[in-house]
C-alpha cells in the first residue's frame, strides 16, 4: 500500500467532511470513532459515522451510515463520485469487508475510495481495488428461472 501524505483539493475537503462526521459517532463501547463523507453526482455531501450498540451488532459503520442516508435521502445507486473515509488509526482506514460489499452493491466499480487518518496519511483505491472479485448484483443475472 502507498501512503501519500498531500491530497488534492477536492479529496481534502472531502476528507475535511469525514473527520468532521468522525466527531459525531457513538462510540461508548469500542470508543473508535470513525467518519465518512460521500460526494453524490449533484456535488453534495453525505455524513456518516459509526454508531455502536448495547447488544454489539447492530453497530453501523461510517461508511454504511453515509451510503444508508444517501440512499434515503434519495440518490440511487451509482449516483455517487467519491467517499472519504477517517479514523484514529496508525496508517490509513481499512474499511470493514461489510462496507466493502455495500459499496460494491451501490457505487461503480471505479469510485474512488479515500482512506485517512488523523495523522494526514492517506491511500486511495476504488471500490473494486478494495473488494476484487466481488459477488455484484451481476452474479445474480445467470439465476434459473
Ligand atoms: N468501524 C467503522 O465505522 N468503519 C470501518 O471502516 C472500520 C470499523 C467501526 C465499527 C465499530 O464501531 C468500531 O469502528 C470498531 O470496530
Amino acid at each position: 500500500m502507498v501512503v501519500f501524505e498531500g491530497l488534492s483539493e477536492s479529496y481534502t475537503s472531502l476528507m475535511n467532511a469525514a473527520k468532521e462526521a468522525m466527531s459525531r459517532a457513538y462510540v461508548p463501547y469500542s470508543n473508535f470513532q470513525v467518519g465518512a463523507a460521500l460526494l453524490d453526482d449533484e456535488g453534495q455531501v453525505h455524513y456518516g459515522c459509526n454508531i455502536e450498540n448495547a447488544a454489539y451488532s447492530p453497530t453501523n459503520c461510517a461508511e454504511r451510515t453515509a451510503l444508508y442516508r444517501a440512499v434515503a435521502d434519495g440518490k440511487r445507486p451509482g449516483q455517487f463520485q467519491a467517499i472519504a473515509v477517517i479514523g484514529d488509526t496508525d496508517t490509513p482506514i481499512a474499511p470493514c469487508g461489510v462496507c466493502r460489499q455495500v459499496l460494491v452493491e451501490l457505487c461503480s466499480p471505479e469510485m474512488p475510495v479515500i482512506m485517512g487518518n488523523l495523522k494526514g496519511q492517506w491511500t486511495i483505491s476504488t471500490v473494486s481495488g478494495i473488494l476484487p472479485g466481488a459477488f455484484t448484483p451481476a452474479s445474480l443475472d445467470n439465476r434459473e428461472r
